[in-house]
């Protein structure tokens, strides 16, 4: 992938060995060490994740990496940006060095030879809307984040409440192997215009990333809507909204308890539920969600 492009590349670690060895000083000198994993193409929702990190932790490991286990779909995988020099610039203009260090391997670091999934019981969790639709991909999510808890052994590891069900399945990996950390969830950031910020809104023309403002519109909507109607009119009003446009492509909108995440049908006292929402525009698969209450 890369090796060494920075004169002052201490900081920025390809070998789990070395920043596993370097960590271990570091709990010496610091109290408390916080985790941001990432796949790189930064935008203000991960540098969010990683200011509350520092605020949390006296020092911060974030790691880079494009984890081809969790991408169920080839292309998607080939076309996912790989920006490393350009992330690591980023970093350093919101985070000064020595707070924390980069975490950038390449495959064979993590997989040896052969990159294959672990198997997890996540229970119902792993079988609906990203689970369902993207087969393998929770396991592939959890082999990285177990060999990297497992590296880096942080006191809190920070996830965006954007992927809420990936935030799920973490909580729920960190009881399966009993690990001492605590998993923390961050709000979504969004652009000016309601967008859920994501790496992969880059590759949207100027044109769609107007349109793209539609989907948190539309969630909004169904917000307001959800308070005096039942769930099954609540996803015939999302539907027909997003159908109105053209070139959006609804993969599912589901309204399920947030606890469990199972799709819901009928709306009962004293649950929370929350709406999930996944277009495809321009070849682009937005992923965003809302809580109903
Ligand atoms: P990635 O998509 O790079 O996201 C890294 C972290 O940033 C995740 O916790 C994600 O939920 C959070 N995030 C992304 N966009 C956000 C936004 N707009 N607001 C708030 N948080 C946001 O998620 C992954 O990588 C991978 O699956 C990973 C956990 C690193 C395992 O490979």
């Amino acid at each position: 992938m890369f090796v060494g492009y920075l004169p002052n590349s201490q900081m920025v670690f390809t070998a789990h060995k070395k920043l596993s060895l370097f960590l271990d000083d570091i709990r010496y000198t610091h109290n408390s060490i916080g985790f941001v994993p990432t796949m790189g193409a930064l935008h203000d929702g991960h540098l969010a994740l990683m200011s509350k990190a520092l605020d949390e932790n006296d020092f911060l490991v974030i790691s880079i990496f494009v984890n081809p286990t969790q991408f169920n779909n080839k292309a998607d995988l080939e076309k996912y940006p790989r920006l490393l020099e350009q992330d690591h610039k980023k970093i350093l203009a919101h985070i000064s060095k020595d707070q924390f260090v980069l975490y950038a391997p390449a495959v064979e670091d993590v997989y040896g030879k052969n990159a294959t999934s672990n198997k997890y019981d996540f229970g119902s969790l792993e079988n609906v809307m990203e689970g369902a639709q993207r087969p393998g991909h929770f396991d592939g999510v959890g082999t990285i984040l177990e060999f990297l808890f497992k590296v880096v052994k942080p006191d809190r590891a920070y996830f965006g409440e954007k992927d809420f069900q990936q935030l799920q399945i973490i909580k729920e990996l960190v009881k399966i192997l009993g690990l001492d950390l605590e998993i923390v969830g961050c709000p979504i950031h969004r652009e000016k215009s309601g967008l859920a910020m994501s790496s992969r809104n880059g590759r949207l023309s100027p044109e769609s990333f107007e349109k793209a403002a539609h989907i948190y519109r539309t969630l909004s909507e169904s917000k307001a809507y959800f308070q005096d109607h039942d769930i099954k009119e609540t996803i015939d009003f999302v539907e027909q909204k997003i159908n109105a446009i053209a070139e959006f492509e609804l993969e599912y909108f589901t309204i399920a308890e947030e606890q469990t995440l199972l799709p819901a049908s009928n709306k009962e006292a004293n649950k929370k539920y929350r709406a999930f929402i996944v277009v495809h525009l321009q070849d682009v698969r937005l992923i965003d969600n809302i809580p109903l209450y």
